[in-house]
């Protein structure tokens, strides 16, 4: 199945990955469904929707300061660099992916972010934006006890992520369905394929007569439209996939 999978691959003329929580998996952050997910220990309904956010401020923020943390001190593992060397050689042309945690930008792809970032807060109110990163205010925020509030209005900042019930930003998400659409590959890694409308991303390729390959240890909601399913870690298949693409290159398979 690797070998297949390689072929596709090498001979891609438009190669995409679309990825989720089970690509981080290796670098310490738990996934939402599954054994010692997060949706085991916290309920959506008070900690990831607008109306939390409204009700209970303070729990939302210490939800999302405790997983900025942790996200902080994650690095990319061997499956994020496997992509950035797919780039790197001209085959994959962007990474689209659920991940808030920056870690595909870190290790060098070109990602579109449907679901937003964890390093970035906005307004409740204004337009005004903030890359905690960039700004070099991450550590304090973090440490700060009080609601963050806006420099320009003074109402609430917000984690700038997607929460349920909420649209995806617009200019992504029609950026993903053109990728989608050009796709004649697609890479599906550590995702269940089970939240909507990112879900859709895979389907298009396949409606658009693209090829999937999906890297999973598990059957996922999209298992029955793979051309070729990797069962394993992303680490490790994505490690053993990257060295069957170069030979299959350098062997002109
Ligand atoms: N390598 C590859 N896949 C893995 C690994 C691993 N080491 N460990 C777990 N997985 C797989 C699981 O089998 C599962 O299919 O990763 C997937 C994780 O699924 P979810 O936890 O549902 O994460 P995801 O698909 O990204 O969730 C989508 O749901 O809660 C929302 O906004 C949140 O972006 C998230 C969205």
């Amino acid at each position: 199945m690797i070998e297949e999978a390689a072929r596709l691959i090498a001979r891609s003329r438009f190669l995409i990955a679309f990825t989720g929580a089970g690509i981080s998996a290796e670098s310490g952050i738990p996934t939402f469904r599954g054994k010692n997910g997060l949706w085991e220990n916290y309920r959506i309904e008070e900690v990831a929707t607008p109306q939390a956010f409204s009700r209970n401020p303070e729990l939302v923020w210490d939800f999302y300061r405790m997983r900025m943390r942790k996200m902080m001190e994650a690095k990319p593992n061997r499956a994020h660099f496997a992509l950035a060397e797919l780039e790197r050689m001209g085959l994959l042309k962007a990474v689209i992916t659920q991940n808030i945690d920056d870690l595909h930008r870190e290790a060098g792809n070109t990602v579109v972010e449907l679901h937003g970032n964890i390093y970035r807060v906005k307004c409740s109110s204004c337009s005004y934006r903030e890359n905690l990163k960039e700004s070099g205010r991450l550590e304090e925020f973090i440490e700060e006890k009080a609601l963050p509030r806006c420099p320009e209005c003074g109402a609430l900042l917000r984690p700038d992520v997607v929460w349920f019930g909420e649209p995806l930003p617009e200019s992504e998400w029609r950026r993903a369905v053109s990728l989608a659409k050009k796709a004649d590959v697609c890479l599906v890694i550590g995702t269940s394929a089970q939240v909507f409308p990112a879900a859709y991303i895979p389907m298009i390729v396949k409606d658009e007569g693209g090829r999937l390959v999906e890297v999973n240890p598990e059957n996922t909601g999209i298992t029955h439209l793979a051309d070729v399913v990797l069962r394993g870690s992303a680490g490790d298949v994505m490690e053993r996939l990257l060295e069957k693409v170069k030979s299959c290159l350098a062997e002109k398979c």
